[in-house]
């Protein structure tokens, strides 16, 4: 059982793509262990992304997440961290291919409508910025 963040971004819940995504990702059979929407703060917009700070599209980046509420999710099953990377499709929506959220939702890099974390070890960073441990539902115990 693996757990990975997800975050639908402000282009997405701005575009009543929410619940589609949900449905994609429940649909699938992976299991949402935490939820919430609202303004991403930007101390921690900055340290989601601070392995890009040096990049020229940071600026850009900070303003995009941090411009309309956002919907965070911790995502749980079975390989969920490559399952929801293939699920979202390529980081530029160019190369994203249907059937895919972004393949299906986006035309550019920098309005790609989803995030998952890249690795075991983003997952569990990334879940950290955005969630105490008290805000994660155990399956274990209640199923
Ligand atoms: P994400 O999967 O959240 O991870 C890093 C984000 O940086 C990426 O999606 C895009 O939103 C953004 N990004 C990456 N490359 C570029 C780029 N060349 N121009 C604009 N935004 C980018």
């Amino acid at each position: 059982m693996e757990q990975t963040y997800i975050m639908i971004k402000p282009d997405a819940v701005q575009r009543g793509l929410i619940g589609e995504i949900v449905a994609r990702i429940e649909k699938r059979g992976l299991k949402i262990s935490a939820m919430k929407m609202g303004f991403m703060e930007e101390d921690k917009a900055k340290e989601h992304y601070k392995e890009h700070v040096e990049r020229p599209f940071f600026g850009a980046l900070m303003e995009y997440v941090t411009s309309g509420p956002c919907v965070s999710m911790v995502v749980e099953g079975k390989d969920a961290i490559s399952i929801m990377r293939k699920m979202n499709g390529a980081t530029n929506p160019v190369d994203a291919l249907p059937g895919t959220i972004r393949g299906d939702f986006a035309i550019e890099t920098g309005r790609n409508v989803v995030h998952a974390s890249d690795s075991p070890e983003a997952a569990k960073r990334e879940i950290a910025i955005h969630f105490s441990e008290s805000e994660i539902v155990d399956y274990a115990k209640i199923d």
